[in-house]
């Protein structure tokens, strides 16, 4: 019997280590779905408290809170109105600063979303633009535009938004403002230098109240080059993202990044900062560099297939990478934005399209896994997610992980359309997949009860009968349960993580892979179907049955190092 060592590696001292980021495990929380502590339906800061001993007993590093500022909720929160406060539905600065204590109190730190791209229509800074007028310094803040053709009645260019629809809207006195998002998310003007004050202040406001770390919201967006005449957006998906596109991963966003970067590092132990870039791999380590925001993550794995070639490219593509920029790498397999695993590894292959959404198309209708029962093979699914993620979290480098994963959640499919609340479903018309609510459905607590204790009342997005199977309290009682394997493999992983190497042991067989750290810890993953020969009978854990003298088919297992 092995026991889990939990003295700290000499790299990973998640209490007291400025790199306590490196190698962490950090819990991503969406909380209007993650607990309700007062019946109004949505999740809020106190209820995240009241689940403490849920974080810490998972044995997490940090926790990302995606965003809890006030918001019109037109993007999920991801449309800002104050970026130095609290949603009242949410609760206060005081419920937020109790959550940062408590959880510090159990060792947890604390990462808080920044979305510095767009700010809400109902930010005060938008409404006095659209108050102020033309030319004035209120729209300066922002990007407005005269509009082409007759009485500028046409949008500046043809440009889309990333949530489909016109990127330009017309305001009541005829120019035009850009939203590369929804239409109640106007881009900020990143030229301008108040807008880039306002942000230092708003880090250091989050900073000065212990927050250990920021993520980066589509970090790679800020600034732009929009001197006229403006391209078409076709020009636009063919200018090269050098640095030097007109709207995306331009060089110059890293100068609004070293003056964060100054930010951070007033603070002992400096904040941490990653950043959600969607651009080139080869372009990722400016964003992770110590002098830019320090790490980004890696989406590779996210938008990969079971796949033993995929997964073994990406991880060492990866780990290459994350050491040229002298950060460390990260690696992901659900968030908010896309179909949970369990779910995606179920459906037929290919399972994502580019941005990593997983819809298929049965007949004229779209659906998500949990669709028409055939399409879908859940056992299959979480088979794979739990070796998967097994996998993962046996690699060199932080991991993160989004909330209910933990639980082996499939996705929800069948939300009705007049429940659903993403803004990707309405801007798309219903022909770009079901958006992005079945990931956000809250999470059940309890088998049975009131929204499955997720609160009193119930739950702002519908959560379907079979929640019940995944409920926390159920799974804590089961040894076989995922999130059993979860709770296991996160208390042995800080023996296993050392140095942020791995060293590739062939197999002979292409659909195994198997990887050695440098404390000897070993990670086999089988992506057959067929059963792996094991030469040691030391399986510390693995992601199903435990087989003696065999990994079975879509199975991951670590062996502890040799005793010495
Ligand atoms: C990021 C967020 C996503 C949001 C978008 C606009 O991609 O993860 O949820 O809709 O930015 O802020």
């Amino acid at each position: 019997m092995i026991t889990v060592d939990q003295s700290p590696a000499s790299t990973y001292d998640p209490q007291h280590d400025a790199a306590w980021w490196r190698q962490a495990v950090v819990y991503q929380i969406y909380p209007r779905s993650f607990a309700d502590s007062n019946g109004d339906g949505l999740g809020d800061i106190p209820g995240i408290t009241s689940r403490i001993d849920h974080l810490a007993e998972l044995g997490i590093d940090a926790v990302w809170l995606s965003p809890f500022y006030p918001s019109e909720l037109a993007d999920g929160g991801y449309d800002v109105a104050d970026y130095r406060n609290v949603d009242p539905r949410l609760g206060t600065l005081r419920d937020f600063d109790d959550l940062v204590k408590t959880l510090h109190n159990r060792g947890i730190r604390v990462i808080v979303d920044i979305v510095p791209n767009h700010t809400s229509d109902q930010h005060e800074w938008f409404q006095e633009a659209l108050q102020a007028g033309r030319g004035s310094e209120a729209r300066d803040r922002y990007i407005f535009r005269e509009g082409t053709g007759p009485d500028g009645a046409e949008p500046p260019s043809d440009w889309r938004s990333i949530f489909g629809g016109s990127a330009w809207e017309r305001v009541d006195d005829g120019q035009w403002y850009l939203h590369h998002f929804a239409v109640e998310q106007p881009d900020l003007n990143w030229d301008n230098r108040e807008v880039r004050d306002d942000f230092v202040s708003t880090l250091r406001f989050w900073s000065d109240r212990g927050v250990d770390g920021f993520r980066i919201d589509v970090a790679h967006m800020l600034t732009k080059d929009l001197t006229e005449p403006l391209p078409t957006h076709a020009e636009l998906q063919s200018i090269p993202q050098d640095g030097h596109h007109p709207t995306l991963d331009r060089d110059d966003v890293h100068h609004v990044y070293a003056e964060w970067r100054a930010v951070f590092n007033s603070y002992e132990p400096p904040r941490t900062a990653v950043a959600e870039a969607w651009v080139d791999r080869e372009r990722v380590p400016l964003y992770a560099s110590p002098e830019s925001l320090g790490q980004a993550f890696n989406f590779e794995l996210l938008q990969a297939d079971f796949d033993p070639e995929q997964f073994r490219r990406i991880v060492t593509d990866n780990l290459d990478l994350a050491a040229r920029s002298g950060s460390s790498s990260t690696w992901v397999l659900s968030n908010h934005d896309v179909t949970r695993h369990a779910t995606r590894y179920g459906l037929p292959r290919p399972t994502r399209d580019d941005d990593g959404h997983s819809t298929v198309k049965h007949g004229t209708e779209w659906v998500l896994a949990g669709g028409p029962a055939e399409m879908i093979d859940l056992a299959g699914g979480a088979r794979r997610a739990r070796a998967a993620t097994l996998f993962l979290l046996g690699l060199p480098g932080s991991a993160y992980l989004y909330q209910g994963e933990e639980l082996g959640l499939q996705e929800v499919a069948d939300i009705p359309d007049n429940a659903r609340q993403d803004p990707t479903f309405f801007r798309g018309g219903g022909t770009d997949g079901l958006g992005r609510d079945g990931c956000r459905v809250p999470l059940p607590w309890k088998e049975s009860g009131e929204s499955f204790g997720f609160g009193s009342a119930g739950a702002h997005l519908p959560q379907p009968a079979w929640f019940a199977g995944y409920a926390v309290a159920r799974e804590e009682k089961d040894p076989t349960s995922s999130l059993t394997m979860y709770r296991r493999a996160l208390a042995l992983r800080r023996s296993l993580q050392s140095s942020e190497r791995l060293e590739w042991i062939e197999t002979g067989d292409p659909e195994v892979l198997r990887f050695r750290r440098p404390n000897g810890w070993e990670v086999v993953t089988n992506f057959g179907a067929g059963e792996y020969p094991l030469d040691r009978a030391d399986i510390v854990i693995s992601s199903g049955p435990v087989r003696l003298g065999e990994v079975a088919g879509e199975t991951t297992v670590w062996l502890a190092p040799p005793e010495e």
